[in-house]
């Protein structure tokens, strides 16, 4: 690398990596050490010799514009501007740099930490949460004036960390209907599938306890397993499931506290667990005794089989963790799950719930017992069902129509994603910059796997777009991956991929 871009990165500085490369670079070129015209290091380039990911540099390069110091070119590169005197620029530059500094860190650097910032305009394959629209608000308002009237103060008391009982029982009576036998004395509730996550990997994990996970794996227990200390095993997922010859390899060399799943639609893949590979997973936890925690986030959104049941309907030994998340057939705001876990964790846990909030909101508690109780939750899962079938097929057909022939994926069964996969040794985090231009939104799958490596595979998810927005996102999708291909083939690096079958 030419010795002026030799940058000393400091990731515990407050100012994000993107913002010390740029002011680095914004130095050269205000000292004249860059000149106006000269072409800067290429994003690729400069990411690798600096360690970081090209998404970083892109941030960097973006400031530098907004600064009016630089500028890109289509297809070319980007190119030093600054032409106006040391003062008039630097002016112009600490007018726009708080600002800037958000809508960057907005755009590009919160989906790090999952979220990012929607400005208007942009086609949203990213979030796999439900549109607001889908949400019954006329009868959950109608269940919390029915509560207010019922309980009145006693709504806004503390409630016991394990749940409000009576919650715990139409729980207990709903989940029967995915054959699932328990009683309220079994069922922990929780603000949201994240906290059951959170909690359980307290209450098992010390530092350094080793838990194997799916490969790609959903970003948001990666950072609750990493944030305790565990260390991860990675284990390959395929269309039909978890990889157990794979998993058994590794099942001889060391033993996890537990094995995190999805069986039902898994996030990111949105793959199905065939009925052998259920089996397997339950037998192997038998043989090398351990424990699944398995999260159901979207059992509900099966369109290709009458129904799909949890894992746990088929667990006769306790093997099975069963956490519950609502957020993709209800409301995520509600923050409202819950688990069924062995009875020997049961005291942990809920001394792990009361240290983490005490109790999940023991108002919002009442008006989901007596929106269960009024039986019709059924009749909402079908029609917000029904709905996502629509954007499903919309999105399914567009996929077909438009996609260039070498771009693979497996059509999911149900749920909300598609896993799609690039041809081997091109990177998704560059697609994603190149989509971002144009107004599209995914996740890259380097978000899916602990250590952020890029991957070749990204998820596109239906749940935010309508039907319209599904095919001109698709189609405007296709058409910048078939220019991204061009233009990045001589970029192709050997690039780990995780599906064995594609
Ligand atoms: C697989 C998976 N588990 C858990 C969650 C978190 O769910 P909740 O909103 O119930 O905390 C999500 C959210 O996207 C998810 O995708």
């Amino acid at each position: 690398m030419e010795t002026k871009y030799k940058i000393k990165l400091d990731a515990s500085k407050n100012l994000p990596l993107y913002m010390q490369i740029a002011e680095h670079i914004k130095s050269l070129i205000t000292s004249g050490e860059i000149k106006p015209g000269e072409k800067l290091l290429p994003i690729r380039k400069l990411a690798a010799e600096l360690d970081v990911n090209p998404i970083t540099v892109v941030n960097a390069y973006k400031y530098l514009e907004e600064q009016e110091l630089a500028s890109s070119r289509v297809g070319s590169g980007t190119y030093v501007t600054y032409r106006k005197s040391p003062t008039e620029a630097q002016t112009t530059a600490s007018n726009r740099s708080n600002l800037l500094l958000e809508i960057e860190y907005n755009e590009y650097n919160l989906i790090d930490r999952g979220q990012i910032r929607i400005k208007p305009g942009i086609i949203n394959f990213a979030s796999a949460s439900p549109s607001p629209e889908l949400f019954p608000v006329k009868e959950f308002k109608n269940v919390l004036n029915e509560v207010l009237e019922r309980d009145k103060g006693f709504a806004f008391s503390y409630q016991e960390s394990q749940g409000y009982y009576p919650l715990r029982e139409s729980i207990a009576e709903y989940i029967h209907t995915y054959n699932i036998k328990s009683s309220p004395e079994e069922i922990q509730i929780i603000s949201g599938a994240q906290q059951g996550i959170d909690i359980i990997t307290k209450v098992l994990i010390k530092p350094g306890d080793c838990i194997f996970i799916e490969n790609p794996s959903y970003a948001g227990a990666i950072s609750a397993f990493t944030s305790r200390g565990a260390k991860l095993v990675q284990i390959p997922i395929n269309p039909d499931g978890i990889d157990l010859n794979y998993m058994e390899i590794k099942l001889k060399e060391q033993r996890p506290k537990f094995v995190y799943i999805m069986p039902c639609f898994q996030n990111p893949t949105g793959y199905l667990y065939s009925p052998s590979t259920r089996k397997g997973i339950l037998e192997l936890a038998e043989k090398y005794d351990f424990l699944i925690i398995e999260d159901d986030h979207l059992s509900d959104l099966s369109f290709s089989y009458e129904k799909v049941y949890p894992l746990k309907s088929d667990d006769k030994n306790n093997r099975v963790v069963y956490i519950k998340s609502f957020s993709k057939i209800f409301m995520p705001g509600l923050r409202i799950a819950f688990l069924i876990a062995h009875p020997d964790m049961y005291n942990d846990l809920i001394e792990a719930k009361h240290s983490s909030d005490i109790s999940t909101s023991g108002f919002l508690q009442r008006a989901f017992d007596l929106y269960l109780r009024k039986g019709i939750m059924p009749s909402h899962i079908e029609s917000t069902k029904r709905i996502y079938k629509e954007r499903y097929d919309t999105m399914l057909q567009s996929l077909k129509q438009y996609l260039p022939e070498e771009i693979k994926f497996v059509p999911p069964a149900g749920g909300l994603n598609f896993w799609i996969c690039l041809p081997e040794g091109y990177n998704s985090d560059n697609l994603y910059v190149e989509c971002l231009k144009k107004d599209i939104l995914f996740v890259p799958g380097s978000f899916f796997n602990p250590s952020q490596t890029p991957v070749p595979c990204f998820r596109l998810s239906f749940a935010a777009t309508n039907k319209q927005e599904i095919e001109k996102g698709i189609e405007s999708l296709a058409k910048t991956i078939e220019i991204f291909l061009k233009e990045y083939s001589d970029l192709k690096t050997p690039l780990p991929t995780y599906i064995p079958f594609l």
